[in-house]
């Protein structure tokens, strides 16, 4: 009886564990505006890829992947991944130029827009990126 007693509460943990991070609808539609701003012009309005155009210089006829939709993110395990490759890599022609509320709004875009997660009452943090499966069947 003893042992059972105090298995019921690790059991509920792991039951609740999986949802247990989220985002607000509100970072993630701050992620979309900053997407639109400063994202879109290589990677689709829509965050479908394409190919970068002649006015970005030296980084035209790179293909800029997919972020949102079939094949997005292709190179990203965690949204730690995302947080961390976007803060330092993009924008690619102003790389480190984004605040990290922006780059927190960003994954909560892309977790909305792939829904990898729901919007919830809490705001994502940190702490809870490396947990966050981008590719949670693969
Ligand atoms: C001038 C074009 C351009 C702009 C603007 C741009 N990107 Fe990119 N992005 C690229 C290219 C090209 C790659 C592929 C980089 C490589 O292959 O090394 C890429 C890769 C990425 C990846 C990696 C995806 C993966 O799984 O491989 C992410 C995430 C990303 N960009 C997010 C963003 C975000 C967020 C912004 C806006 C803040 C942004 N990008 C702005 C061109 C751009």
């Amino acid at each position: 009886m003893q042992k059972k007693l105090t298995l019921l509460p690790t059991l509920a943990l792991c039951l609740i564990a999986p949802v247990a991070f989220a985002y607000t609808g509100q970072q993630a539609t701050r992620g979309e505006k900053v997407f639109s701003l400063k994202c879109s012009g290589c990677h689709g309005d829509n965050g479908q890829g394409g190919v970068v155009k002649k006015m970005f210089n030296g980084y035209a006829g790179m293909k800029a992947p997919p972020v949102a939709g079939p094949g997005a993110l292709p190179n990203m395990e965690t949204a730690e991944n995302i947080y961390t490759f976007i803060k330092h890599h993009m924008p690619i022609q102003k790389p480190g130029s984004l605040s990290n509320s922006d780059c927190m709004d960003i994954v909560a875009f892309d977790l909305k827009a792939n829904k990898i997660q729901e919007p919830g009452k809490k705001p994502l943090t940190l702490q809870e990126l490396p947990s966050i499966k981008v590719h949670p069947g693969a």
